[in-house]
């Protein structure tokens, strides 16, 4: 049996330390389990995490080893390369994906019923790589997908459309990377159609006008890493928002990367889709009915992700 209280990261640089931070200060988790290579920075950052309790509520943070992931109930993996300034995402795969080939036997050979998030880069694929490597049921191997790039491009609409963020609905789908995209056909201002909401709120706008902000959401990461040379805060609330629905069992929809079995015509890659999330993983894939020109954008997304998966021998 896992505990529900306990979390592993793997992985405590920018992205696994701030995470670290967020759920800590979230009290979503009384334990935590900070792995690093170097054992040295996973005791750092979890002797400084330590100094925050007497603010917030009780919990165990310690730097370990894989022997106590045993009874975690989620390994989240932020282990390896990140991008530079003139680096894809992709461009990471063959490092991290040889990385998970450390990593993923340490994990599966201590606990077969966790349920594995997967936030490294090039996270579809690396999520892929996961899932064959662990040999877990699909639903309990997830990735980050594109649940950031949805924040992403919320705020951004909610900046320009003068509404609070969190009333904006809209997904970003496909890879994590290059060639994601946004579902305009169904983006909505608390379920009313965006180009409508224009007319009413918002004149001198119109759903075509919006369609900029897309390549903003796009081009994010490298805009911030140009400038601060990693992406963390956002992600870590991505991670914690993950990990709620998985803990408190919340059926939560969320454009997670999870194994495609047939949903949309996909079939053997793992990408980021809109996903019911609970307890037990990604309980459902949503078929949400996309355009033509959507629906095409996702079967390029899914071709070069493929092509991935392929020179990986994943
Ligand atoms: P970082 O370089 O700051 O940290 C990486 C950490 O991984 C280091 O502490 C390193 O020691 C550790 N590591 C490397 N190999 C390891 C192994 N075999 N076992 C255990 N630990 C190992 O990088 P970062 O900025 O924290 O980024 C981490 C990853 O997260 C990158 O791949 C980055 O692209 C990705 N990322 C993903 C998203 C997303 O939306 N999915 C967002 C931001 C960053
Ligand atoms: C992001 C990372 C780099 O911030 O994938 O999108």
């Amino acid at each position: 049996m896992v505990n529900l209280q306990k979390c592993a990261i793997i992985g405590c640089g920018q992205v696994g330390a701030t995470t670290a931070f967020t759920l800590m200060k979230s009290g979503l988790f009384s334990e935590l389990i900070l792995i690093d290579l170097d054992p040295e920075k996973a005791d750092g950052e979890a002797m400084d995490l330590n100094h925050c309790l007497p603010f917030l509520k009780p919990a165990q943070i310690r730097a370990g080893g894989y022997d106590d992931l045993a009874d975690a109930a989620l390994v989240i993996i932020t282990a390896g390369a990140n991008q530079k300034p003139d680096e894809s995402r992709t461009d990471l795969v063959g490092r991290n994906v040889a990385i998970m080939r450390q990593i993923v036997p340490e994990i599966v050979s201590r606990n077969r019923e966790c349920i594995l998030l997967v936030v490294s880069n090039p996270v579809d694929i690396l999520t892929q790589a996961v899932l064959k490597l662990s040999g877990f049921p699909a639903q309990r191997v997830i990735g980050s997908g594109t649940v950031l790039d949805t924040a992403r491009l919320k705020y951004l609409l909610g900046r320009r459309l003068h509404v609070d963020s969190r009333n904006v609905h809209a997904f970003v789908i496909g890879e994590h990377g290059d060639s994601e995209l946004a579902v305009w056909s169904s983006a909505n201002i608390s379920g009313v159609d965006i180009g409508d909401y224009c007319r009413v709120c918002c004149a001198s706008e119109s759903a075509k006008t919006l369609h900029p902000i897309f390549d903003e959401v796009k081009n994010s990461a490298y805009a911030i890493i140009e400038k601060k040379g990693a992406t963390y805060y956002a992600i870590s609330l991505a991670v914690l928002r993950i990990c709620e629905a998985i803990i408190r069992d919340e059926e939560s929809i969320l454009t997670v990367s999870t194994h495609c079995q047939g949903h949309y015509g996909l079939d053997g890659l793992c990408i980021g889709l809109p996903c019911v999330v609970g307890r037990e993983g990604v309980l459902q894939i949503l078929d949400i009915s996309l355009d033509g020109h959507e629906r095409q954008g996702l079967e390029r997304s899914a071709a070069l992700l493929r092509e991935l998966i392929r020179q990986q021998h994943l």
